[in-house]
């Protein structure tokens, strides 16, 4: 895990598109924190790597915004979700499989049903009015390998 601290809106862009320079094709990125703790910044400096930064909006509930550049991207806020098996709605399950990055906020609400591997951002406040704090979790393969295994042995108990 990897602690950055930021101190206004335009450090927090900048940290983005250096872990945007590490996404791939079908990478998924789940944004987990309260409101204002910068996820649509991040995905905004993801997008800037990727020069589709003109094309970001925040997406309401069951629409994924979608954004090409370099990189096609989907963006998702699940924000108004209520259990996991809502996300079927939104038609993300259907995308996460294929091409494109996807980037999930408010990822918290439906960690359940999305897939590993996937890179893991907490956003928090900091001790600063402008200061954000971000808790990166690089995507484990290992670790989710397990987890499908345990969950097929406990599947077939
Ligand atoms: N260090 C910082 N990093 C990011 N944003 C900051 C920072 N300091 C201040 N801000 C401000 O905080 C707000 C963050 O808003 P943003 O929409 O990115 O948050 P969010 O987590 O997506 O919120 P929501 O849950 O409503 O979607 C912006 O108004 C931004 O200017
Ligand atoms: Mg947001």
């Amino acid at each position: 895990m990897r602690r950055v601290v930021t101190h206004n809106e335009a450090e927090t862009r900048a940290l983005a598109r250096s872990i945007a320079a590490t996404l791939r094709p079908g990478s998924i990125v789940a944004l987990s924190g309260e409101l204002g703790t910068g996820k649509t910044a991040l995905v905004r400096g993801i997008c800037e790597h990727f020069g589709c930064l003109g094309q970001v909006s925040s997406p309401t509930f069951t629409i994924v915004n979608e954004y090409s550049g370099t990189a096609d991207i989907a963006h998702c806020d699940l924000y108004r979700i209520e259990k996991p098996g809502d996300l079927w709605e939104t038609g993300l399950l259907d995308i996460m499989s294929g091409e494109r990055i996807v980037i999930i906020e408010w990822a918290e609400r439906a960690a359940a049903a999305l897939p590993f591997p996937r890179l893991e951002i907490l956003c928090d406040y900091g001790d600063g009015e402008t200061d954000r704090v971000y808790a990166i979790h690089e995507a484990d393969a290992e670790h989710a390998s397990l987890l499908a295994a345990q969950g097929r042995m406990e599947a077939s108990r």
